[in-house]
């Protein structure tokens, strides 16, 4: 497909990959891990070409058509969703797949761009599909949808992803960006793992013996100090040999150790909190009394009122009926989905001098904002650099550092994974462990839900809260239970593409082609459906049974049209395919 050849990158003054080599086949799935900063949006960009190398090249098959989502997307001033999308059905099924769906782009949310763009990057025919943190702004069904479809497609997949299960099901080979460098796994992110096991083993066994024989070396030299003369001078100049070197450097790793606070018994308590927005009810009835230990996760699909959730629990939103109340040792930290405003202009070191000029770290120790800035692995260098010049995960982790800086005894986190790199991630799960406060987490990282939380709550298209003791896997298989048997018996399943009762993925019979006609009648029809519906549950004002009764229909709805959506596109895929 392509191949990348001695390439050498570097941005004023930071040198990101120096030449570097990578053969890319046809049905390669490569997944691109590292840490944050070390290059692998750059890559990515240099891949699809919209950068230039400074050195080496970079060879295509000729005439590869490639599509690529960057991290953070832009668009054109004053363009509208449907100018974005144009007529193309399959882009417009996508986009409402992941729900976009109109209206102008301006006024979007970060992650509703990024849907948007992520909803061209899939409908777009290529023989190369480049993805930058794809499921930053997803839910775990759409996640769930999106690994469906990265499995079934035909072409080239390069990925950079947090997302630990879709890497692990998607990748077929992992690529790792390691000082300038890249380093290439076959196999799946679990053999990778194993590998890297294996390596970190055998290095700290050779730093163990290099150390063993350094002290023995030493101890030597202290106790005949006549023998360094003559005959042993080789030994002497052993041991100064082993001192000098400088031993693997230790693999650098976050140090969170910030400060915390006591914290009482009583966190917030909400009791039968209501919360509209125009007259769409999106929180109903909600009462929730937050332990001292909770490690409460919020799960919920796109919209359904996750964050204001957690902004009625932070005290930033008032509810329209019920009470929220706070306990009055809590001090809250909110680490959220769109960074702070800091002027991209100051410097990385000012933005944390700003919170505080000096840290009393949980040691007792005390830390200048640099060296604070350095456990926090941002190197002098980088600390004089401006916050609009760090990669996507090094503002996410500048923004950690100022919120866990504060030491608040009560986190409010919303999408904490997004654009972590997966090693920064392992850190903060395990200090999440010890961590001795309140914790509640709006999302989508599956992963992330297992290890850290006990209890998983959704939010119901009613607006209701449901507790799930048994934690993600629970609500996943509740959910997945009533959605099919809630499907009309009709209906296409959703995971069709794996189930044998289809026919193989080349074949298209007459009976498909009729049903793909169909369904684009269908998904018209429900589509009008689902506007109507939406449009009586805006005006339905007060009367609760009625927004129920509306919000379970629309429910129904936009679950058939999901899985109309879904067995259209498939339809699509193979009709195209067979040519
Ligand atoms: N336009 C730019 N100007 C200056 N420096 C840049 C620019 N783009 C990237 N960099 C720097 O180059 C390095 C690599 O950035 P890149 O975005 O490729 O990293 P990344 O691996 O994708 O990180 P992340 O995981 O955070 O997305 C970083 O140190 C970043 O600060
Ligand atoms: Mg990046």
């Amino acid at each position: 497909l392509l191949s990348v050849e001695s390439v050498s990158k570097s941005y004023p003054e930071n040198p990101v990959l120096e030449s570097v080599s990578l053969g890319m086949d046809s049905r390669d799935r490569i997944g691109v891990i590292g840490r944050n900063g070390s290059g692998k949006s750059t890559l990515l960009r240099l891949i699809a070409g919209v950068e230039e190398v400074d050195s080496g090249q970079i060879i295509r098959s000729s005439g590869i058509r490639v599509s690529a989502l960057v991290q953070d997307p832009t668009f054109d001033q004053g363009v509208s969703v449907h100018d974005v999308l144009g007529d193309d059905r399959r882009a417009i099924a996508t986009a409402d797949r992941l729900g976009v769906t109109s209206g102008p782009v301006d006024v979007m949310s970060g992650g509703q761009k990024k849907r948007l763009a992520l909803a061209v990057a899939l409908s777009t025919e290529c023989d190369l599909l480049i993805l930058d943190e794809p499921t930053n702004h997803l839910d775990v069904e759409t996640i769930d949808w999106l690994e469906d479809h990265l499995v079934n497609r035909s072409s080239g997949l390069l990925l950079v992803t947090h997302d630990r299960y879709l890497l692990d099901r998607v990748a077929t080979r992992i690529v790792e960006v390691h000082e300038k460098d890249l380093y290439s796994h076959d196999g799946t992110y679990e053999d990778y793992l194993t590998e890297r096991g294996r390596r970190d083993a055998l290095e700290v066994a050779s730093e163990h013996r290099r150390k063993q024989l350094l002290r023995t070396e030493l101890e030597w030299l202290r106790r005949s100090p006549k023998a360094r003369t003559t005959k042993a001078q080789y030994r002497v100049d052993r041991a100064k040999e082993l001192a000098a070197a400088p031993g693997r450097r230790p693999p650098r790793v976050l140090e969170v150790d910030l400060p915390s606070r006591r914290i009482g018994s009583k966190v917030v308590d909400l009791d039968n909190v209501s919360k509209r927005f125009g007259d769409r009810t999106v929180l109903c009835d909600v009462t929730l009394k937050l332990s001292p230990d909770a490690r409460v996760g919020m799960v919920g699909p796109i919209g359904a009122g996750k964050t204001t959730l957690l902004r009625l629990l932070d005290g930033r939103l008032e509810p329209d009926a019920g009470s929220v109340e706070m306990g009055t040792t809590i001090a809250t930290g909110w680490y959220g989905q769109d960074p702070r405003s800091i002027n991209p202009g100051t410097r990385v070191i000012d933005a944390v001098r700003e919170v505080a000029e000096h840290t009393k770290l949980e040691s007792g120790v005390k830390v200048s904002a640099g060296q604070l800035l350095e456990r926090f692995m941002f190197d002098r260098g980088i600390q004089s650099a401006a916050v609009g010049e760090l990669s996507g995960g090094e503002r996410r982790r500048l923004e950690l550092l100022l919120v866990l800086m504060e030491a608040p005894n009560f986190l409010i986190l919303d999408e904490p994974t997004n654009d972590l790199d997966l090693d920064t991630l392992a850190i903060l799960e395990e200090y999440l462990d010890g961590w001795a406060g309140a914790l509640v987490v709006a999302t989508h990282d599956r992963y992330f839900l297992n290890r850290v939380c006990d209890v998983v709550m959704s939010i119901e298209p009613t607006g209701t809260l449901r507790h799930h003791p048994g934690g993600w896997t629970e609500y996943w298989e509740m959910h997945k239970t009533s959605k099919s048997s809630a499907s009309k018996p009709s209906g296409s399943k959703k995971r069709s593409p794996s189930q044998s009762s289809t026919p193989s993925k080349l074949t298209v019979t007459y009976n498909d082609k009729k049903e793909f006609k169909s369904l684009a009648a269908k998904i018209r029809q429900l589509e009008s459906e689902k506007a109507r519906l939406s449009a009586q549950l805006e005006c339905v004002g007060t009367d609760y049974s009625e927004a129920t009764r509306l919000a379970e229909a629309l429910g129904d709805v936009t679950d058939e049209l999901e899985s109309a959506e879904t067995r259209w596109l498939e339809l699509a895929e193979r009709i195209e395919a067979a040519g």
